[in-house]
């Protein structure tokens, strides 16, 4: 799959993200191994700490699904864009160090990094 259209996938859901309290909105799509594209939002929470954000919630998703190895993830925001904040990196790592991260303000403009980038010297048991 191209770069473009799973950033494309994560530009469709990043609209329901719950983020009443930042306002920022992040939809995120990750690909696994066997082509599969599982989709994820953030999920704010009146508390606060309980925030969960569109990176781990597709990470969940596939989890659940069964699907264990990734390849890509496409992270589009409301403003801008970002990278995985830190807990995300972690997250992520356990399953996918070499993950390839695609970022961007939109389709025209991505930006990629791997996850080895974003997080050396990763934590794994
Ligand atoms: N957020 C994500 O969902 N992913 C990121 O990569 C950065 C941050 C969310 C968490 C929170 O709901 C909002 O963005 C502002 O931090």
């Amino acid at each position: 799959m191209e770069d473009r259209e799973l950033f494309l996938k994560a530009k469709e859901v990043m609209p329901r993200a719950y983020a009443p309290f930042s306002g920022f909105k992040v939809g995120a799509a990750l690909l696994s191994t066997d082509g599969r594209v599982f989709t994820g939002v953030n999920v704010e929470n009146s508390s606060y700490g309980g925030t969960i954000c569109a990176e781990r919630g597709a990470c969940m998703k596939a989890i659940s699904e069964g699907a264990q190895k990734f390849e890509m993830i496409a992270i589009a925001t409301s403003e801008d864009f970002a990278w995985p904040c830190g807990l995300c990196r972690q997250f992520l790592y356990e399953f996918a160090p070499d993950l390839k991260v695609i970022a961007g303000p939109d389709e025209d403009n991505l930006r990629t990094l791997t996850l080895k980038e974003l997080l050396p010297e990763g934590f794994r048991l």
